[in-house]
């Protein structure tokens, strides 16, 4: 999405990190928000959206198929951001007038076109070199047994889907634990007649079915003997949404692992979302020994929230199991990072998914971390790092166009004995746009 030239950066060695930053919303919320928004009948107003280029493709997409949305400054001194979504109804989306760029996010790719699939319109994805290397046939299989029809090259994007004006409700067991693929069999459901049934084996991020069913979605969980099945009754006319948007788990682990690994460190992350679905790596970092203390919980919206006191401890090293995975699965990169700054050897076990990721993030970590002189090694689908205490650093780390590569990396120049730099520093923007001015504030310092 970012037009902007390759900026590379690195940070230097950190003293202390304190203070209490402004976190970015919760991607995943922000994108559904608006997804959900637009086919609700009559206006929603989303306060805390990420403003992230991720969720602006979102935005840009939906308009394109007939949403109104619009982004207001209330009045009075806080200058509060609102998002006034005015919704087409389920069955209402438009014919859009050209291409979707979904620049550089698998959510809005994905999710959108669960929600087109099941609509009479025919619609080009196109995105960025990073989502155009990545499995679209997850959602193509599925959305095609419902109706819809599509003509890609080998199953990725740049891709065309002709929705359908028949949809069939279908049973589907996700043969990957994916949130994206659920959604998007959910989202086609929506617009078709009967009950469309998803079974999920192992959890993933359940926003779509908890905030489908707030709108006043017919959706039913079942408990199964192992896993659930998630059913949707088709044609729901959805209530409007009034929503504040929790602090992003995933990008609190940036500054929380630094507050983890830089001595001396003290800093309190607030009101970050804290479902069990995404809390993951903070059971981890637990089970390292970090200091991190949940206070304040609550439960707002129906979603776990908690204010995070991080201070520095010596981590231990760790065993993760793959069952775990879903629940931190887009934290392995700063995890990593932690783990190098370990005394011993971790093994982070079952991480074939990060492959489909912005870039193969298993192959790119060890990649960065053998780089950054720390013994690093893949053995079939698990990451094994010896952490010696230390990052010797000096190296040059390719970002491929992922922003969660990008950040650990400068997270991990804050410990470096030699800076880290990063070839390129503008996919942050994707999902983190003020992780640098926010890093700064906590004292953290960087090069261009
Ligand atoms: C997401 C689901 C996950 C995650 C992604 C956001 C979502 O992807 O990695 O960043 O919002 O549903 P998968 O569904 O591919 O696991």
């Amino acid at each position: 999405m970012s037009s902007a030239k390759p900026t590379p950066l690195s940070a230097k060695s950190s003293g202390p990190l304190i203070g209490t930053p402004e976190l970015p919303g919760d991607k995943s919320i922000s994108h559904r928000a608006i997804m959900f928004a637009a086919l609700a009948v009559g206006e929603s107003r989303i306060t805390g959206l990420l403003e992230g280029e991720d969720v602006m493709a979102t935005a840009a997409a939906m308009r394109a198929i007939g949403a109104r949305i619009e982004r207001r400054e209330a009045s009075g001194e806080e200058k509060e951001i609102v998002w006034h979504i005015y919704g087409v109804g389920v069955g209402g989306l438009q014919q859009p007038d050209g291409p979707l760029d979904m620049g550089n996010s698998g959510t809005s790719a994905r999710l959108i076109m669960g929600m087109c699939a099941t609509h009479p319109i025919t619609v080009q994805f196109t995105g960025d070199a990073s989502l155009s290397r990545r499995p679209m046939k997850r959602v193509m299989d599925p959305l095609s047994q419902m109706g819809a029809q599509f003509e890609s090259r080998d199953g990725k994007m740049p891709l065309t889907l002709c929705g359908t004006n028949m949809p069939m409700p279908i049973s589907y067991e996700l043969p990957v634990a994916s949130a994206q693929v659920k959604s998007a069999i959910l989202l086609a459901g929506l617009n078709t007649p009967g009950r469309t049934t998803v079974i999920e084996r192992t959890p993933t991020r359940d926003y779509t079915e908890s905030m489908l069913r707030a709108m006043g979605a017919d959706v039913q969980i079942e408990d199964l003997d192992e896993g659930k099945a998630i059913h949707i009754t088709g044609y729901a006319e959805l209530k409007p949404l009034t929503l504040q948007v929790p602090r992003d788990p995933s990008s609190a682990a940036f500054p929380c692992v630094a507050a983890c690994i830089v001595p001396g460190s003290d800093i309190l992350l607030k009101d970050v979302g804290m479902n069990p679905t995404r809390a993951g790596l903070y059971v981890t970092l637990r089970e390292m020994g970090a200091k991190i203390e949940l206070q304040n919980e609550r439960i707002e919206n129906g979603e776990k929230i908690a204010d995070l006191r991080v201070q520095y401890a010596q981590l231990k090293p760790i065993d993760v199991p793959s069952g775990r995975a879903p629940s931190m699965i887009d934290e392995y990169p700063i995890l990593a990072i932690a783990c190098a700054m370990a005394n011993g050897t971790s093994r982070l076990r079952g991480l074939h998914e990060l492959r489909a990721k912005e870039s193969d993030r298993l192959q790119v970590m060890a990649d960065g971390l053998l780089a950054c002189g720390v013994k690093t090694e893949i053995d079939g689908d698990d990451l094994i790092i010896h952490g010696s205490g230390k990052i010797q650093g000096g190296a040059t780390i390719t970002t491929h166009l992922d922003h969660r590569i990008c950040m650990s990396f400068l997270i991990a120049s804050l410990v470096a004995q030699q800076p880290i730099m990063i070839d390129d520093a503008t996919p942050i923007q994707t999902s983190f746009p003020n992780f640098i001015p926010m890093m700064e504030q906590l004292g953290a310092e960087f090069n261009l």
